[in-house]
């Protein structure tokens, strides 16, 4: 299976990414047009316009990932592609797309699940990374704590019972006046930096419930009443701010991460607990998803590892966040069992998906 050329599309949110990856593992090439710009114009993703915005890239997004591979869609072996979680709207542009050139080509299709593309790229960048392992996976949309014992075989531990860990970074920036042209995570990691982590008194969350269950609605609020308190005022970007204003800012900035970071840790600590009752021969913690690229994260996470005697597996931030290699990668993990769906017929109508 070494030989196996798979192109992985991925379009369930505001990324649009294309990949063409080996069965050996190596990355032939990988593409990922943003939709950043539009965020920060807008202040959020609006599905329609998020739609839009796919459908006038995907063309040349996949077109470079060939080009750059320097194949053409007849040298693949399969076609892969997010099937979800995400914007329905979105993910259609992505299964469109992959359908039109699998029909054209008659080459096999592999459905992805997003979350577990974020998993198994993991397996790709430490190819000694076998099942069972645990996963923690923390993006914009999910927060999850998973023991992946084998191939589509997975015992979800922990999920967030209101907002991801991502989505409180995202807000945390917004409120703060930072530059939303990047995404808010990399802003406050950025910030977090000049700030004191114990100036601000923000709670952990869930204490009282021994689970490994999470929830960010609470603290978001927490650091909402601390900023509101401050009187900080977001209309002015942190950039045209007083010494004092920025110094206040980056003492939320440090005080939410590390009270955000602190309850995955705690939560991490027993999932791993829970899952060595089950398979005792784990050895490793995958970590990924987009906020896993943040360093703060991958430290603090590091030290609960070594406190378990496993090994953290952190993918590089470029296949922690969205993109179409993860795709690709699972596409070739299911390929490998034998789980694709046929050719679709070459005269498909775009509106069957
Ligand atoms: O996995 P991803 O790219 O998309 C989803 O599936 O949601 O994750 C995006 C999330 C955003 O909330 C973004 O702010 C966060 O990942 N993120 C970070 C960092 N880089 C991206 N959060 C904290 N620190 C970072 N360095
Ligand atoms: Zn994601």
């Amino acid at each position: 299976y070494d030989d196996l050329l798979v192109l992985g599309i991925e379009t369930s949110c505001d990324d649009t990414a294309a990949a063409v990856v080996r069965g050996n593992g190596e990355i032939l090439s990988q593409v990922v047009s943003s939709q950043a710009d539009l965020l920060a114009l807008y202040g959020g993703v609006a599905p329609k316009m998020a739609e839009e915005a796919h459908a006038k890239v995907i063309d040349r997004v996949v077109q470079d990932a060939l080009d750059k591979a320097k194949i053409g869609e007849a040298d693949l072996s399969a076609v892969a592609v997010t099937i979800g979680p995400g914007l329905s709207l979105c993910l259609r542009v992505g299964v469109q797309k992959a359908r039109n050139i699998a029909g054209r080509f008659v080459k096999p299709v592999v459905g992805v699940h997003h979350m577990e593309a974020h998993a198994l790229v993991a397996r790709l960048v430490k190819q000694e990374l076998e099942f069972p392992f645990m996963t923690l996976l923390i993006s914009g949309g999910h927060n999850l704590l998973v023991l992946a014992r084998d191939l589509g075989q997975y015992v979800q531990l922990g999920t967030t019972i209101d907002d991801a860990i991502g989505e409180a970074y995202d807000k945390t920036a917004k409120w703060l006046g930072l530059d939303m042209r990047k995404s808010g995570g990399p802003a406050i990691e950025e910030l977090a930096r000049e700030g004191d982590p114990h100036s601000v008194k923000f709670s952990t969350p869930m204490k009282q419930h021994k689970d490994c269950n999470f929830s960010y609605a609470g603290l978001k609020t927490q650091v909402r009443l601390a900023i509101e308190s401050r009187k900080i005022n977001a209309e002015i970007p942190i950039s045209l701010a007083s010494v004092e204003d920025r110094c206040s800012r980056a003492n939320i900035a440090a005080s939410f991460q590390r009270v955000a970071v602190l309850h995955l840790e705690e939560r991490c600590e027993r999932a791993i607990d829970w899952a060595m009752d089950i398979e005792p021969s784990i050895k490793y913690l995958v970590v990924s998803g987009g906020v896993a690229s943040n360093q703060y994260v991958r430290a603090r996470l590091n030290d609960v590892v070594r406190r378990k005697d496993l090994q953290l597996v952190c993918p590089p931030p470029s296949l922690c966040t969205d993109n179409g290699v993860m795709v690709a990668w699972t596409g070739i993990e299911h390929f490998r069992m034998g789980r694709f769906d046929p050719p679709p017929p070459a005269d498909e109508p775009d509106d069957i998906v």
